[in-house]
């Protein structure tokens, strides 16, 4: 069995009309790292929220269809249950802050005081998560007194320390620089190459093109593309779910537009990829023919 089972899952929020996800089914193996774009309010954050059991358990509303993960079938089980196996770092991260602590470090020390783990071993994974996430020099400042980046780190380093065996991120790099995003997805791909099981939702497609090993397409509440970064995003359906793509794709295309990118050559997403693929371009016989 896969660690994310979905099957036919169609929620409603308490009070509206559409369904925010619909007949949606999904399966994720153990280690993948899957990127789940999508254009605002198509469901992605509700995707997450349901594969950490806040939907249904704190937003309540109307479930159909079985959600398991990692072994839990989610509406049969408590939130706090759930949490130790799956957890979720919030679109905004100021959510995540528990409000009961002064300190970086020990914000990031509560959940593990919540799970119960032995005090001598907190400060060595408290470590690993500060210097994964780059705020090893933050541990005595005030979470509240941070920018909005800064939080995100925290906030990521705060779920990290828990070890979950699923890791769920709702648009984690969305304040941090260009820099900053790169090096979040690096440390991502790391875990998940450790055998975490990465679901993040994000819009920096670059990024999701270095790193994901498959990305989802939610349109509407609905699944409505799944496969490698290198398929997914030059699909031509993207516009139409108003997704953009990479400036890889991008300038690729205009190349194409002018009739010079060779047959059969696949549009780049990547930087690796594009440099391989202009380079073909460059000595293909369409650019040399007048
Ligand atoms: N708490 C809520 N109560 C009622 N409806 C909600 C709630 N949260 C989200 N929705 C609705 O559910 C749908 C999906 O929203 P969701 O937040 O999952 O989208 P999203 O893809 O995360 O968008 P964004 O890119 O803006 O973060 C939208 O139609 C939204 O209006
Ligand atoms: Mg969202």
């Amino acid at each position: 069995m896969a660690i994310i089972e979905i099957e036919n899952l169609t929620y409603r929020y308490p009070h509206t009309e559409q369904p925010a996800l619909r007949d949606l089914s999904l399966q994720v193996e153990t280690g993948e790292f899957v990127a789940v774009i999508g254009a605002n309010g198509a469901g992605k954050s509700t995707l997450c929220y349901t594969l950490t059991g806040f939907v249904p358990h704190f937003f309540q509303g109307e479930l159909a269809g079985r959600v398991h993960v990692a072994g839990l079938e989610t509406k049969d089980h408590h939130l706090e249950d759930i949490v130790l196996v799956s957890g979720l770092v919030f679109q905004n991260p100021f959510n995540q802050i528990s409000g009961a602590k002064f300190s970086v470090y020990d914000e990031i020390a509560f959940g593990l005081e919540n799970l119960g783990v032995p005090r001598e071993e907190m400060p060595p994974r408290i470590e690993r998560a500060m210097a994964m996430t780059g705020i090893a020099d933050m541990a005595g400042r005030s979470p509240y007194d941070l920018s909005g980046g800064q939080q995100q780190r925290v906030a990521l380093a705060s779920m990290l320390v828990m070890e979950p065996k699923v890791l769920v991120l709702d648009e984690p790099t969305s304040q941090l620089d260009p820099l900053g995003s790169r090096e979040v997805f690096a440390v991502i791909r790391e875990l998940s190459r450790e055998g975490m099981t990465v679901v993040m939702a994000e819009h920096k497609l670059e990024w999701v093109a270095a790193f994901a090993d498959r990305v989802l397409v939610l349109a509407d509440g609905q699944l409505a593309l799944s496969g490698p970064p290198a398929e997914v995003l030059t699909s031509p359906l993207l516009e139409s779910y108003h997704i953009g793509q990479t400036r890889y794709t991008s300038v690729a295309r205009l190349v194409e537009a002018e009739g010079g990118w060779p047959a059969g050559e696949p549009l780049p997403v990547t930087l690796e990829e594009a440099e391989v693929s202009f380079k073909a371009a460059l000595i293909s016989p369409q650019m040399n023919a007048d």
